[in-house]
This record gives structure tokens, sequence and C-alpha cells, in this order.
């Protein structure tokens, strides 16, 4: 009588052996289905005023706010490893929210002028202009408020001025994050009417209602502001087939590319989108992730570099044609060693 584990009862493998292509370095190389490059990194900066002022964000530790020279030294080392493009985020200073939010149309704005000294300074990096009220605005959600009602038409109107003013500051992609209805038509009616007609869109088609934004409202100081939540604009994370309706939407307005957002615990969105749509797909591990992350790393639970790597790479498995992340200069440089 054999042993259960000899070689006779392998038999049934018919000599296929799926560990064989494994077993050395050259050909796990060779069998390697995705690669990450630094052009699949889009790089998130946090503005502030100020010359040579950093500023520490406490729930995402390593990430740094910057006054807009040092986001231009950034973009510097963003492109010189690679890095396409950079979304700007700015921390608006408290006078200058209102509940109108008209500060995000001043052509005049944090936003506006770093957008404009970024692309003088480093032309050949693509230059991401999140549109949204919650970071003008002094109640912290993404539209006007009536009521306790987001109004979704009267947004849309200032989200268009957002986008001019940003436009004509230099942006070379519009986001809207917001989630409104028909924004994004509107705003590419309004791009190709003023001479925009190459300015790009990029949706932010399937966005949820998350809890992992938490640190990014720390970092551009909307997260005390905000009262309630933004569950009548934002999605359900219950939901995947809205995802696609939403994404179909933007596609039929105009969107040049979509992103998901958050990531990683939306990897299945990405992957049905990339079945579904034929157009450039972003996802957008959040500032929550960023901080699981880091905070994991720190208490020893998970070795850093490792976990950073192996979380963007399933990114590219899902379908993402790239990944907007806070972690991109590190590892732009790491993956042009
Ligand atoms: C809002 C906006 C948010 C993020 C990007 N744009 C926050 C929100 O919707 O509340 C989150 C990004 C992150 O968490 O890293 N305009």
């Amino acid at each position: 009588m054999s042993e259960p584990w000899t070689k006779h009862d392998m038999d049934f493998l018919g000599g296929r052996r799926l560990r064989r292509t494994r077993r050395a370095g050259w050909s796990r190389a060779m069998v390697r289905e995705t690669v990450l490059t630094p052009a699949d990194l889009i790089w998130p900066l946090f503005v502030i005023e100020g010359h040579n002022e950093k500023t520490q964000i406490r729930t995402m530790p390593g990430v740094e706010r910057l006054s807009i020279d040092l986001c231009v030294e950034a973009a510097r080392a963003a492109r010189d490893a690679g890095i396409p493009a950079l979304a700007l985020f700015p921390n608006t200073p408290d006078h200058l929210r209102s509940e109108n939010g008209a500060e995000a149309y001043n052509p005049d704005n944090l936003m506006c002028r770093a957008l404009s000294a970024i692309k003088s300074a480093v032309p050949e990096i693509g230059l991401i202009a999140d549109v949204a009220l919650d970071e003008y605005s002094s109640d912290g959600q993404d539209g006007l408020v009536r009521d306790g009602e987001i109004l979704n038409d009267e947004t849309v109107e200032v989200m268009i001025k957002s986008a001019l003013a940003q436009s004509r500051a230099g942006a070379d992609i519009i986001a809207p994050s917001d989630m409104m209805d028909g924004r994004v038509a509107a705003i590419r009616t309004a791009l190709d009417d003023t001479g925009f007609e190459q300015t790009q869109i990029m949706a932010y088609a399937a966005k949820y209602a998350s809890f992992y934004y938490g640190p990014f409202r720390e970092a551009v100081g909307t997260g005390s502001r905000l009262k309630g939540d933004k569950r009548t604009y934002q999605m359900d994370y219950a939901n995947s087939d809205e995802a696609l309706r939403e994404i179909e939407q933007d596609i039929a307005e105009g969107a040049d590319s979509i992103m998901v957002k958050p990531g990683m615990p939306y990897l299945d969105i990405v992957r049905r989108a990339k079945d579904n749509f034929n157009i450039p797909i972003y996802a957008y591990q959040v500032s929550g992730e960023y901080a699981m992350i880091e905070f994991a790393a720190a208490a020893g639970a998970i070795n850093r570099q490792g976990a950073i790597l192996e979380s963007l790479y399933a990114f590219k498995r899902a379908g993402a044609n790239g990944v907007l992340t806070y972690f991109a200069l590190e590892v732009a440089r790491e993956l042009g060693r």
C-alpha cells in the first residue's frame, strides 16, 4: 500500500505543474502579466499659501502641504522621475471660504496661481485640476446647499466657471469630482465655446461616499466643517451596476477618461469598467488607503515597500490604465533605479 503523498498519487496532474514557471526569477519575469512604470502614476499635491512653506498632515505621515514654489520643485522632481501628471488640491485659507464658494472661480485663487506657476516652470508635466466646491465652501459639501439640500444645476453653473478659470490658468485636464448630474456635458460645452477644445475631462465617474477620504479632508481643511455626509450625490458602497451607469453617462457626455474612487476596496468596479468600456480608466488610491499602509507599516505589521508595490500592481491587474497615488514620487524613483 502506498502512502497518500507518493508520486504515484500525483498522476492526476498529467504532467501539468503550474509551479514550474515560478521556480526561477528569470521565468517569473517572463510570465509576468502586468507591468508598473512611472507613466502609470499620477501624483496628488496639496497646495497652501506662503513661500517655502510646508505643513504636516497628521493622518497622512510623509505627505506635506506645499506652498506654490515648493509645488514647482515637486513638479520638477516628478517630471524627472517620469511621472506624467500631477493632480492639485488647494487648502483654501479660511477667510476665503464662503457659502457660495465664489473663490472657486476667482482667477487669482490659490489653485489657479499654482496651475500657472507649475505650467510655466515645468510645461512638460500634465496638470489635473479638481473641480468641486468643498475646497472653497464654508460647509465642506461639494455642491451649493439650500435648506440642507445639495443643489445640482446651480452647482454645475459654478463648476463651469471654476473649470474655465482653471483652464485659463493652465490646467490640461479638468477633473470634476463633485458627482453632480450633467456636469461633464456642461463643462465640455463651455470649454469648447471658449477655445479650450483641447482641454481634457477626466470624470470622477464612479465616486463612492467613502470613509476612506478622512485624511484628505484634514489635508484640504474641510473635515471639521463637513456636517452630515455626501450620500445624496456620491455613490452607495453597496452598488456596482450603478457605477456602470455613471460611467456610461459620463462617456456619453464627453469624458476623455474616467476614474473609479476609492481604489483598493473598489477593484471590482475597475475590472467591470475595463470589461465594459473602451476608454482610459484611472483609479484613485485615496488618502485613507495611504494611511492604512503607512500606519500598518509603522506598527511593524506589514513590509511597507512590498505592500505599496503590491497595491499598485493590483490596480494594473484589475485593468486600470493608471493610478492616482500619494506614493507616486517614491515609487517612480524606485522603478527608475
Ligand atoms: C472632493 C474630493 C475628495 C477627494 C478628492 N476630491 C474628498 C471628498 O469627496 O470628500 C478625496 C481624495 C482622497 O481621499 O485622497 N472634491
